[in-house]
């Protein structure tokens, strides 16, 4: 099998087999040198007609023909480059390969833009029709690999502490997490809908139901809200949910978390204040205007991480649109008032155990202790204008199964996507997701949302009404 180009400046003097894209090809009178590029870099290849033997297995003639991102297999033996002809510009650059042996595996058309250069200026639109490509460039590539070894640390870091991953289902139910939610028709139950999850609020307090204790879950939640920098109608959140533990015992396990996470994969960060501050949503309102302060000291330095966690939410907010009260977070957080009458009356009044995880100006994670208590849940729902009927419909399965033995518990779900983006300098999380959409929510890749046929809808039972 083939290795890494990056693993050759370990191999001086040793064969090997090498593959990958051309990245570029330079012609130097008789020589011809190809940088090879794969996932781990470049590497330079040198084709010197005298190694090549004439006849139908000519390297040389073969190597003549190749254009970028043609894809090659090649063997030869690593060298160290000629004194002056180094390259410290790339990690092999001490380094090159004499190839004695070229195997073309595919040719490759011109592609749409060039991939040996940053596509940060390249037309959005493009990148994303051809998002392929784009990952093959360096600095995409890159981002790519930084989100799997945040990801792995995350995965480590929680299971060391004894927390079990486990993934919750795709096709559920509504849940009131303040976005639209996307539904999906049942075939098997004509007439009625999934809702994709918003996110797995509902399950994971069902799974400290369960005796699970300590979860957590990289988790794909799906909201249909118009896309902007900071938010994608796909997002993936590092989703927690613990028991018999306080507000603080969260906090602290994220502060953990995060400032380990960058003392080791980001040395060269500095984190602003440790431990994180922690302030009241009134004190960040009236000191900053903003419950996302950017608390950076200098603002220009692209290495400075400056957390914070705002808590002390209000319970409701008064949606002036619809003229109603609304959950801050959402309905299953736990008020810090016991008076189910406060709440009524007051609603204003009532602050919750609710918490925000803020990285230099943006939201980066939210959560909350959750209420055990059936009446004071009643009661938010019916502050929030639901009926006892609705409630019933919608959340009796909750109801029922908190009336089993409920531990007391509390999570919090730090987004992903905004942390990789903060930490990679990224101007929006489009940048730092393998498949994004666009701002109106299309896969130019896929080219989806698409028709389907008319079999699909009639097994479906549902009928296309034309736009007037
Ligand atoms: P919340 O709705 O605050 O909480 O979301 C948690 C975090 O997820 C990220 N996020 C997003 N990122 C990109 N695009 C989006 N559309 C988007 N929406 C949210 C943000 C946000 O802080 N179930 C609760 C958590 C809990 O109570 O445990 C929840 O989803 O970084």
């Amino acid at each position: 099998m083939k290795i890494p180009n990056t693993e050759c400046v370990k191999k001086i003097g040793e064969e090997v087999l090498l593959a990958g894209w051309v990245h570029i090809r330079r012609d130097h009178g008789k020589i011809i040198f190809i940088d090879l590029r794969d996932r781990s870099g470049l590497i330079q290849l040198v084709f010197n007609p005298q190694n090549s033997p004439n006849g139908k297995n000519d390297y040389y003639k073969l190597a003549d023909t190749l254009r970028a991102e043609y894809v090659i297999e090649v063997s030869g033996t690593v060298k160290k480059r000629p004194a002056g002809m180094e390259n410290p510009k790339i990690e092999t650059g001490e380094i090159e390969i004499e190839i004695e042996k070229l195997e073309l595996l595919a040719k490759a058309k011109t592609p749409p833009f060039d991939l040996t250069k940053d596509t940060k200026d390249v037309d959005e639109e493009l990148r994303m029709k051809y998002r392929y490509l784009d990952l093959r460039t360096s600095r995409v590539s890159k981002i790519i690999e930084m989100r799997h070894n945040v990801v792995k640390f995350i995965r480590d870091y929680l299971s060391n502490l004894d927390f079990w991953e486990i993934e919750t289902p795709i096709l559920s139910k509504s849940t009131p997490e303040g976005a639209r939610d996307f539904i999906v028709p049942s075939r098997q139950q004509p007439g009625k809908f999934y809702a994709l999850p918003q996110s797995p609020q509902q399950y994971k307090q069902m799974l400290m139901l369960a005796g699970i204790e300590k979860y957590f879950q990289i988790a794909h939640c799906l909201r249909d809200e118009d896309p902007r920098g900071d938010r994608q109608a796909e997002h993936t959140q590092l989703d927690i949910e613990m028991s018999f533990i306080t507000q603080e015992d969260i906090l602290k396990l994220i502060e953990d978390l995060y400032s380990n996470l960058i003392k080791k994969l980001f040395p060269e960060k500095k984190i602003t204040t440790y431990p994180f501050p922690r302030m009241t949503y009134q004190q960040t309102l009236e000191k900053y205007k903003s419950d996302k302060p950017d608390l950076r000291k200098n603002k220009n330095d692209s290495n400075e991480l400056a957390f914070a966690f705002i808590v002390d939410f209000p319970m409701f907010e008064w949606l002036k649109g619809d003229k109603k009260w609304g959950a801050m977070h959402h309905p299953f957080t736990k008020p810090q008032s016991e008076s189910i009458e406060e709440m009524k009356n007051h609603p204003e009044k009532i602050k919750a155990f609710q918490y925000d995880f803020v990285l230099n100006g943006f939201e980066i994670g939210g959560g909350s202790i959750r209420t055990t208590n059936l009446k004071i849940l009643e009661a938010v729902f019916e502050v929030l204008g639901h009926s006892s009927d609705e409630i019933k419909k919608q959340f009796g399965h909750y109801f029922e199964a908190f009336s089993y033995g409920v531990p007391p518990h509390g999570g919090i779900a730090p987004g992903i996507d905004r942390l990789i983006m903060l930490l990679a300098n990224e101007p929006n999380i489009r940048e730092v997701i393998a498949f994004p959409k666009t701002g109106d929510g299309r896969d130019l890749m896929m080219n989806a949302p698409s028709d389907v046929s008319n079999e699909q809808l009639k097994e479906l039972k549902i009928k296309i009404l034309k736009n007037d």
